[in-house]
């Protein structure tokens, strides 16, 4: 079954609340928290004290993506604030086998994500310790940004891989994700799809998500 985790960076943050309440009414598995600081990427948004603010609204898991350098400094912080799964960047981890163990140790789902350019074989090594896989579809840092049609040959070698090794992770795909692009990644391997112009920019959010699940035939 396929799994929505609706990026709250498209939603209406002076009603963050009823907004999270809306997706979880609408069908969404997760509720994706895009964090970020101004260095990683080119745009700020939000930390820990929101999500200690939203973890009492909702009962979906908070999948928090963490798009700030120097992520060891922050997750114990955003660990006791009430994520449930914390991704980290590759590219920012120079020992990402001992912040993924960090993150694990905090009582918390470990995930790692790669950018569009990052070559999949970068982490290869860690797909034994991870419980999530994450595959960005676009370059990280805003929404409503097209899809980028190359990630998907790197996705199907995340999901071979993880058929080889007998492994468990989720394959989770973000960015540029709607009704058109979201099969691509399911055919692909991915098993998550993050959306978040494509589930906040309509007015109905339960038929944006099941329009989205049906395009994949689940
Ligand atoms: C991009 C974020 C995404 C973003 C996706 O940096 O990581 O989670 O919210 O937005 P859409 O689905 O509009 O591309
Ligand atoms: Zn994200």
């Amino acid at each position: 079954m396929t799994k929505i985790a609706p990026s709250i960076l498209s939603a209406d943050f002076a009603n963050l609340g009823k907004e999270i309440a809306d997706v979880e009414n609408g069908g969404a598995d997760y509720i994706h928290v895009d964090v970020m600081d101004g260095h990683f990427v080119p745009n700020i948004t939000i930390g820990p004290l929101i999500v200690e603010a939203i973890k009492p609204v909702t009962s979906l898991p908070l999948d928090v993506h963490l798009m700030i350098e120097n992520p060891d400094a922050y997750i114990p912080m955003f660990a006791n604030a009430g994520a449930s799964i914390l991704t980290v960047h590759q590219e920012v981890c120079t020992h990402l086998h001992r912040t993924v163990k960090l993150i694990k140790d905090n009582g918390v789902k470990a995930g790692v994500v790669i950018n569009p350019a990052t070559p999949a074989e970068t982490i290869l090594p860690i797909l034994p310790e991870v419980d999530l896989v994450l595959v960005m579809t676009v370059n990280p840092g805003f929404g409503g940004q097209s899809f980028i049609q190359s990630t998907l040959k790197k996705i199907e070698q995340i999901a071979a891989w993880r058929k080889e090794m007998n492994l468990k992770f989720e394959l989770e795909v973000d960015g540029g994700v709607n009704k058109d692009t979201a099969k691509l990644c399911i055919d692909a391997g991915a098993d998550v799809l993050v959306a978040g112009s494509a589930v906040f920019n309509k007015t109905d959010r339960r038929h944006a998500i099941e329009d989205i699940l049906s395009a994949v035939g689940d």
